[in-house]
């Protein structure tokens, strides 16, 4: 038997000999706690049932921003709880968010720092994993107010979520260095909700991609793409 690790490059090699790396899921069920959300995986276009998760928010303007769906709100607070018994101090900064929303994001990154940086930072509405309630952007006390850069990754609070967010069913969307499989860059403050199965498993295989992970179990329904199928236009 292969260790998993080879299998789930040896699949990803496979999804990136075409134009560069692409496959879609077609019919994704949009309750899945696993569900695939990036540049050719557009979000499910359903109402979401959400809460509000009993976490602080970096500021009154942004505490109604950071809705999730029950199960990744639940996750969620135990996880803030979790980092604050270890003097870790986390505070939500953007969870849920609607389509226009998204919009709104992308088109104000457009148009400060031009396409290309805005196609690697933010997702064009549509195919946002924050469109899912899944999703949650974090700043930690260190760096209170200085908005979601890299530097979070270094920080005491950014590497304890990165150590520790596969216990509480999270993982690190955005790893350093991956760009070319999760079409972002490193987002060291994004986490995203999967469930404790996957997110154990996921580190177990070091902390593979979630694009890798779902190639490795899904990978007998997953539909490549090639060419002009692969953009990530609008529709
Ligand atoms: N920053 C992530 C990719 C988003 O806009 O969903
Ligand atoms: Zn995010």
């Amino acid at each position: 038997m292969l260790p998993l690790q080879t299998v789930a490059a040896i699949l990803l090699g496979a999804a990136m000999s075409f134009e560069g790396w692409s496959f879609t899921l077609p019919n994704q069920d949009p309750t899945d706690t696993l569900i695939l959300v990036n540049k050719t995986n557009k979000a499910p276009m359903v109402p979401v049932a959400l809460v509000l998760p009993d976490v602080k928010p970096i500021n009154e303007r942004v505490a109604g921003n950071i809705y999730m769906r029950p199960d990744a709100a639940a996750a969620l607070e135990e996880l803030f709880d979790g980092a604050a018994q270890e003097g870790i101090h986390l505070y939500a900064v953007s969870g849920y968010r609607s389509y226009s929303t998204q919009k709104a994001i992308f088109d104000r990154k457009r148009r400060e720092r031009g396409e290309r940086v805005a196609n690697l930072s933010s997702a064009k509405a549509g195919y946002s994993e924050h469109q899912t309630g899944l999703a949650m952007d974090f700043e930690g006390e260190s760096m209170l107010g200085q908005g979601l850069n890299e530097a979070i990754g270094e920080s005491p609070e950014g590497i304890w979520v990165a150590q520790n967010c596969w216990k509480y069913g999270f993982i690190l969307r955005y790893p350093k260095g991956k760009t070319k499989i999760t079409g972002y860059i490193y987002e060291p403050w994004h986490v995203r909700y999967v469930g404790k199965e996957a997110s154990q498993e996921i580190h177990e295989l070091g902390d593979i991609t979630f694009e890798e992970y779902i190639l490795l179990k899904r990978g007998d329904r997953v539909k490549y793409l090639k060419g002009e199928e692969s953009s990530d236009a609008e529709n």
